[in-house]
């Protein structure tokens, strides 16, 4: 099969949630999260007037956590332990399947504010030693707006929240998430949570 060259469509991108998902509840969980990061990088793109490849922010976003899948085992239980490394898991897949290294990237760079080579080896992270960062705006903001809404439980997080959550890795965290707060500002979360029905909770 010749490889991918070009971004996968909707129906494509929904096709590998389906291929990968080993149940229909985590296909759920972890296709209706996409959704609304995708929303949210959406809702932050058009308030912000930012100039990015739209295409690719709605790529990115909707397949940023394909490697939560490969965490599930048998009985449809998470690794919680392990969990850091989907991003790494996703990378895999997304290149499995063909797809660039600029789409590939969503998976492994979006986790917390960016992860270095330093986190890794300071927190033993099962991860292989290397910096996991969000460089483009794009990828930059596929991170932020994931950090608005968590699947497990289902709830969607303020800026503040978050904020108060990073806050035990370090200033430097907090920083970082402030830098990406002033970029691209606040989403309104009413809507989306009304409309999937997810609580605003507090982390
Ligand atoms: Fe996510």
């Amino acid at each position: 099969m010749t490889p991918p060259t070009t971004l996968p469509t909707l129906d494509e991108i929904r096709a590998l949630h389906a291929k990968y998902a080993p149940t229909p509840e985590a296909l759920d969980a972890v296709l209706t999260h996409c959704e609304i990061v995708c929303g949210i990088a959406e809702q932050l793109m058009a308030s912000a007037e930012l100039p990015l490849d739209a295409d690719l922010v709605r790529a990115g976003a909707l397949l940023h956590d394909i490697g939560v899948y490969r965490l599930y085992d048998r009985d449809g239980r998470l690794d919680h332990r392990n969990y850091i490394r989907h991003g790494v898991l996703g990378h895999e897949i997304l290149r499995e399947e063909g797809y660039p290294e600029l789409l590939c990237r969503f998976c492994s760079c979006h986790t917390g504010v960016g992860l270095t080579r330093h986190d890794v080896r300071a927190q033993q992270l099962p991860l292989p030693e290397a910096d996991y960062l969000a460089v483009s705006a794009e990828e930059q903001l596929v991170m932020y707006a994931d950090k608005f809404h968590s699947k497990n439980p289902p709830r969607f997080y303020t800026a503040d929240a978050f904020a108060a959550r990073v806050a035990k890795f370090g200033a430097q965290k907090v920083d970082a998430f402030d830098v990406l707060r002033a970029r691209f500002g606040e989403p309104d979360l009413t809507t989306a949570a009304a409309q999937y029905g997810h609580a605003q909770g507090r982390i």
